[in-house]
């Protein structure tokens, strides 16, 4: 079966077709980082629009270079939530109306699911059970998978998320939208030993995590040391060390609690080069084996949808054509394959 993807929670319009027998035939991303950067943030309302706007064509562009025509087409995924409800409403109300016009099946797929398959993408894909590192913009969970729909959250941040405290601490340092990937670039020029930032909630047990304290000891930082040379540098470098290490500390925790030798690691802020480096070693040391979707697929992406949505559809599931966006939605609600 041919399933065609869809993914419009927040600013990257991403559509694929996923076949369940050839895999991955092809996928199309249109970033709106460049509509949104004036603003140093997401505006959900532009975002939606440009939405509209793109996903026809991008499914268009997705068929033609695939060599398909939607009536080749055996089901649609899309992306349900969570996420913003303006942009989920234009990939939830296209998806459902296509298949209603083609008479095939729809499913509306969960984002953070989306992410934690896309390593299931590559030619090794992990084996199960495994614990899951979901690091987003919205998501930083520590999650048990025994198997497809079977979670269970060990571990998430009580504040913001990771990549959440990359772009803002980014944006204190004035590098604009989207910061995390500025950040870790600016980090590599950056001394390592000038500043010591926090690990924070490494010093007593459990796997939750605090990362909105970054972002104010890089302001503090910043503010008491404002004219040294490579001020900047230095501090992206220290942030970042202080974030992947906290990260890479309780991965181990929850690699020892669960007795998984097996470490997943999906989500934008999973194609940073230094937490891939750090876990990789670390891993080593403990007898684990981490993976990682490829870089194209660590970031919100239309194939993670229609491999997800594939999954689901093939084995029955399926949702009704009135389906509404859900913003908020505990993936432990999902169903088991
Ligand atoms: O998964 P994603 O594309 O969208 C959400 O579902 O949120 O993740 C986006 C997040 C942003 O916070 C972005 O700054 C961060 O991932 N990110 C990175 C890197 N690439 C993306 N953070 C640190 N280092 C990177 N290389
Ligand atoms: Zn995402």
């Amino acid at each position: 079966m041919k399933v065609l993807g869809i993914e419009t929670s927040c600013d990257e319009t991403g559509v694929a077709v996923y076949d369940t027998e050839a895999g991955l035939l092809g996928h199309c991303l249109y970033s709106q980082a460049a509509l949104h950067e004036e603003y140093g943030g997401v505006v959900p309302e532009l975002a939606s629009r440009d939405h509209i706007r793109k996903l026809t064509p991008l499914i268009r562009e997705v068929l033609d270079r695939s060599g398909l025509q939607l009536a080749d087409l055996g089901g649609i995924a899309f992306t349900r939530g969570p996420g913003l409800i303006g942009a989920l409403l234009t990939g939830t109300s296209l998806g459902c109306s296509l298949a209603l016009a083609l008479g095939i099946p729809a499913i509306g797929v969960h984002h953070m699911e989306g992410h934690l398959l896309a390593p299931m993408l590559e030619e090794k894909p992990p084996p199960f059970p495994f614990v899951a590192l979901l690091v987003s913009g919205g998501h930083t969970q520590l999650m048990s998978v025994q198997a497809v729909g079977r979670y269970e959250v060990l571990g998430q941040s009580v504040d913001d998320a990771v990549g959440e405290s990359f772009d803002k601490t980014a944006n204190l340092l004035g590098l604009g939208y989207p910061g995390g990937p500025a950040l870790a670039k600016l980090a590599e020029q950056g001394d390592l030993n000038r500043f010591t930032f926090p690990r924070p909630m490494t010093d007593r047990p459990g796997l939750d995590f605090s990362f909105s304290g970054l972002k104010t000891f890089a302001m503090n930082t910043l503010k008491n040391n404002g004219d040294e040379p490579e001020i900047k540098e230095n501090i992206a470098a220290a942030f970042q060390q202080a974030a992947v290490e906290t990260l890479v500390i309780k991965c181990r925790r929850a690699l020892r609690q669960t007795g998984f030798q097996t470490l997943v690691v999906a989500g934008g802020v999973g194609a940073n080069k230094c937490l891939r480096k750090l876990l990789h070693i670390e891993m080593e040391k403990v007898g684990a084996q981490v993976f990682f979707p490829s870089m194209e697929f660590c970031t919100d992406n239309g194939a993670m949808i229609a491999y997800a949505g594939a999954l689901r559809l093939a084995v029955g599931q399926r949702d009704k054509a009135e389906l509404a966006g859900r913003p908020r939605w505990p993936m432990e609600e999902l169903p088991a394959l």
